[in-house]
């Protein structure tokens, strides 16, 4: 079947749900699908100024606010989305660190059609992890994202120590100017370099919000780092608090939160304690750079519950695969900037730039568009990824449908559990193991999106 016939097919059935890959027939009963209708919506974000044409997810409940809401499904137990596009061009959802089968996974030309506006596309899958995750779409995605398509997923476990409240953030920022509209989405010397920094910096669609927690009480704060661009250095102050999760994984042994980075794409998991007496705040802070600014505040209020940090026991391991090193194949990947190549036509909008890539084939657009993956792996089999990040800057490295590890790296001695995104630091080099265990296409980019747009992509194939 030619792809692109295909695709106009698509285009022309208007209105009909095309249902990804039968799974829904294999799986029995599916449950009742989460609406998403992709839709502009108006929001107070700037302090100049409503912002028009946010994009965003309407879940359909007529309490939510503008933000797309935070998913909750459960580990091992199936969940339904159906993706209405409301928008004014095609869009898709991309489960980002949700390890799913391929044709669930959102990436246009590549998973699936194009959701072409008043089309609609269903999802089901079952996510076999619980943990911290989001969802995006991938498509246009600098826009897109930029414009508010960024959300929370929860993949609730019921064998996870209970906590006396929890506080999810969607921490990203917007490029608007001083009355609130959207000022132009990125600046090609900046994507040369780290990426364009938004001009209002928000959790949950707000500045600064504060949020009330019992005193005394332990709160599973759930942060996804889910901006375009900025490379978050979290703290706090006023409080403790230890790591329990990093990218939806449990860490072995939690450790008291002191600066942690979290690049775009990356999440973390903290158990925090309130503060003892009401009224009293704890704050989240970014203190990457000279100037430390509040992300959030958390308010203690009631009488103490006289909790301890010590009282949460460590969460149950995700069913990750060990690699076996032994037999692992070793794969060379090398990260660089480029401005040898002319940009190539490319899926879902081009910047019209190209400044990035990997082992030296820079694959603009959302989906990389020549059709050869970088390397094609044997179901089962196990790899190490050598990665050597040959530029000054740092790059938020994300892999769909498979999880790794970091082996051993030139910059850190403290190595994370298993990930869907590693922030490789300027020069580092890194070793990446993982067990190909996931069939299918998988994306491999930075996820800076000016990065990934620009050059910085490409994908394995798993067969
Ligand atoms: Cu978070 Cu290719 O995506
Ligand atoms: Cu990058």
């Amino acid at each position: 079947l030619n792809r692109r016939m295909f695709l106009q097919g698509s285009a022309a059935l208007g209105g009909a749900f095309t249902l990804g890959a039968g799974l829904a027939a294999r799986a029995g009963a599916a449950p009742d699908p989460q609406i998403l209708t992709a839709r502009f919506a108006e929001a107070q974000i700037a302090a100049g100024g409503v912002t028009p044409r946010v994009m965003t997810y309407d879940p359909g409940d007529p309490a939510s606010t503008a933000m797309p809401p935070v998913l909750r499904m459960r580990k091992g137990e199936p969940f339904a989305a159906r993706l209405v596009n409301r928008l004014d061009e095609p869009t898709t959802v991309h489960w980002h660190g949700l390890r799913i089968a391929n044709a669930m996974d959102g990436v246009p030309e590549m998973t699936q059609p194009y959701v072409y506006p008043g089309d609609g596309f269903d999802y089901l899958f079952t996510p076999p992890d619980a943990g911290t995750f989001w969802y995006h779409p991938h498509c246009n995605t600098l826009m897109q994202m930029g414009s508010g398509l960024t959300g929370v997923i929860v993949v609730e476990n019921p064998e996870d120590p209970s906590f006396d409240s929890e506080i999810v953030l969607n921490l990203r920022d917007w490029r608007l100017g001083a009355s609130g509209e959207f000022i132009a989405p990125f600046k090609p010397r900046d994507a040369a370099r780290g990426g364009t920094y938004g001009t209002v910096r928000t959790a949950n669609w707000q500045r600064e919000p504060v949020y009330d927690a019992p005193a005394g009480g332990l709160v599973r704060v759930r942060i996804a780092a889910t901006d375009v661009t900025r490379i978050y250095t979290i703290g706090l102050e006023g409080a403790e608090a230890r790591v329990i999760a990093l990218d939806g994984n449990p860490v072995e042994i939690p450790f008291a939160l002191d600066r942690l980075d979290l690049g775009p794409g990356q999440r973390v998991d903290l158990a925090l304690r309130m503060p003892q007496s009401e009224g009293q705040h704890a704050r989240l802070g970014n203190f990457r750079g000279s100037s430390p600014w509040t992300i959030a505040a958390f308010r203690a209020v009631g009488t103490s519950l006289k909790r301890e940090l010590g009282d949460i026991a460590p969460l149950p391991p995700n069913p990750v695969a060990e690699a076996d090193i032994s037999t692992a194949k070793r794969i060379p990947i090398d990260l660089t900037a480029t401005a040898e190549h002319e940009p190539a036509a490319s899926i879902c909008g081009s910047l019209g730039y190209t400044f990035w890539a990997i082992n030296k084939v820079p694959w603009p657009g959302d989906t990389p568009d020549p059709v050869a993956p970088i390397e094609e792996l044997k179901f089962g089999k196990s790899y190490v990824l050598e990665i050597a990040n040959r530029t000054p800057h740092a790059h938020p490295i994300h892999l769909h449908g498979l999880s790794f590890r970091i082996l051993a790296s030139n910059r850190r001695s403290v190595l994370p559990p298993p990930t869907d995104t590693i922030l490789l630091l300027p020069d580092e080099q890194a070793q990446l193991a993982l067990v190909a265990d996931n069939p299918g296409d998988w994306v491999f980019h930075c996820h800076i999106i000016e990065h990934q747009k620009t050059g910085m992509s490409a994908y394995f194939r798993v067969a």
